[in-house]
């Protein structure tokens, strides 16, 4: 299947780590023309996707850079607190997760939509989770954030619809990336033996990269949900 990203201008947040950088070296491979942001790492761009005028100077760079906008991948995030129960989350770190997970998509489309509206077939691509749908326990602001994101992803896509932008989010399970490896207290093992499935930003980059393609053009407003079909499974024994 041709996804027909070459020659585009895509730009990904959290682009130095993970699922960001797996999704900068697949839309390279499929010829379009990729700059990456983040906070840290071998990266285009360097800001803070909670900072409103690093984000609009950045996402200005990046279109003066290509000479315009065609595809913003929002893959920057944190996953604040894990195992914390919500009666000792602090709100520094709430604020903290919803600073990144939701403000940061939320600046990083608001700056970039007079581009890609310029643009033709142009889409915004969120990465959200599947903790938008289910909970581990001890991380209430990560799942909150991921469910706030979900809904942002569905009011930008009908807020843009008239300038030809389209809006999703892919909600993966566990990526191996060196976030979950943190969370999961695995940073050097890895998950080859973990006893549940595990998928790899290189899945995860293929997703987004459909997504972010005129090839899911009637797909706008919705998320893709890759969890192995964990969350269609009944409780109920038979
Ligand atoms: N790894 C998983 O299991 C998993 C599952 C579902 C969803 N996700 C989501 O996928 C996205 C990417 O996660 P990952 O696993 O690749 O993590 P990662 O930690 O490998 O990469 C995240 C990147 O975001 C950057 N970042 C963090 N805060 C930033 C800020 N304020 N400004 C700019 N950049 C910032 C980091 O520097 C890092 O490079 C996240 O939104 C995460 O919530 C991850």
């Amino acid at each position: 299947m041709d996804l027909a990203l070459s020659g585009r201008s895509v730009l990904v947040t959290g682009g130095g780590s993970g699922i960001g950088r797996a999704c900068a070296e697949l839309f390279a491979a499929e010829g379009a023309r990729v700059l990456t942001l983040d906070l840290r790492g071998d990266v285009d761009l360097r800001a803070d996707v909670t900072d409103e005028d690093a984000v609009r100077a950045a996402v200005d760079r990046a279109a003066a850079l290509h000479g315009g906008l065609d595809v913003v991948v929002c893959c920057a995030g944190i996953s604040g607190p894990v195992g914390t129960p919500v009666t000792q989350v602090s709100v520094t770190d709430w604020d903290a997760v919803f600073a990144v997970n939701v403000r940061g998509p939320f600046l990083v489309a608001k700056h970039a939509a007079p581009h890609l509206a310029a643009a033709p077939a142009a889409a915004i691509v969120m990465l959200a989770s599947d903790s938008a749908f289910v909970a581990a326990p001890g991380m209430a602001p990560y799942c909150a954030s991921k469910g706030a994101l979900l809904m942002l992803a569905r009011a930008l896509s009908v807020d843009l619809a008239d300038d030809g932008i389209r809006v999703n989010c892919v909600c993966p399970s566990v990526v191996d990336t060196p976030m979950s490896r943190a969370d999961l207290g695995v940073v050097e093992d890895g998950f080859a033996s973990a006893a549940f499935p595990v998928q790899t930003a290189q899945d995860v980059a293929r997703q987004v990269a459909f997504l972010a393609s005129p090839a899911s053009a009637p797909v706008n407003g919705t998320h893709l949900l890759a969890d192995f079909g964990t969350t269609a499974r009944s409780s109920l024994p038979a």
